[in-house]
């Protein structure tokens, strides 16, 4: 039986958060009298917290102390936590839970590779933290995506080559960190951000019927 290492990054990939962090990074930027849009955010999609918000000090010109950065990093995780606390198995977006469980009863291994650190929480809160057999998360890697660390890590830990490996992003630095790594990159999204990507859907449910096949006998 052919089988490949599925990784897939968690917010706007899994579920809906990308809304959420979107909203606090927005208050944060506010506060620090900092303009910051919808596209400045696509830019933040699969970056890591502390990352962030040294881009967000860089596009508004402002410097604070070391002390402020830390308080500010931990009132936007703070305003973050309150928007998704109410996160349940409803809020799985559509199609990704029952293309978790196909590739479960065909036994294909599944990876969860995401920059959050909040990211077992919110697993939990959906109900599918089960399903995944490697979670690497924004507590166990180093190198921020586009680095390929967080997706070569998952698909070693599963014991694949990376090009045995597909991987489900939102984002741009997430497609490039699958393409560095000589992974399979599938885009979650509009095809005109995403066109780094092998392969890009709006949802999990516009994929074809059989498209694990497809992606189980795909080269990259
Ligand atoms: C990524 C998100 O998955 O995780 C980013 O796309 C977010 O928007 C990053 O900043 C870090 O998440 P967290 O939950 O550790 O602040
Ligand atoms: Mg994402």
């Amino acid at each position: 039986m052919i089988k490949k290492a599925f990784i897939f990054d968690l917010d706007g990939v899994i579920v809906d958060t990308a809304k959420f962090h979107f909203i606090a990074w927005q208050r944060l930027a506010a506060s620090l009298d900092i303009n910051f849009t919808e596209v400045e955010n696509e830019q933040l999609k699969g970056v890591s917290r502390v990352n962030s918000l040294k881009k967000i000090l860089e596009w508004g010109n402002k410097e604070i102390s070391p002390e402020v950065f830390q308080s500010k990093m931990d009132q936007k995780n703070e305003e973050y936590l309150e928007l998704i606390s109410t996160l349940s198995t409803s809020d799985i977006m559509p199609g990704v839970h029952d293309f978790l469980l196909r590739l479960q009863q065909r036994q294909q291994p599944i990876a969860l590779g995401s920059a959050s650190k909040n990211a077992r929480p919110i697993l939990e809160k959906l109900g599918i933290k089960n399903l995944f057999e490697v979670i690497v998360d924004g507590t166990n890697v180093t190198k921020a995506k586009p680095d390929p660390e967080v997706f070569l890590n998952a698909c070693d830990q599963l014991g694949y080559d990376p090009q045995e490996s597909v991987v489900f992003e939102d984002s741009v630095a997430g497609v490039q960190a699958a393409n560095k790594a000589g992974m399979i990159s599938i885009g979650l999204g509009e095809q005109e951000i995403l066109h780094e990507a092998d392969e890009v859907f709006e949802y999990f449910t516009d994929m074809p019927n059989d498209y694990i096949n497809t992606l189980l006998s795909k080269k990259k």
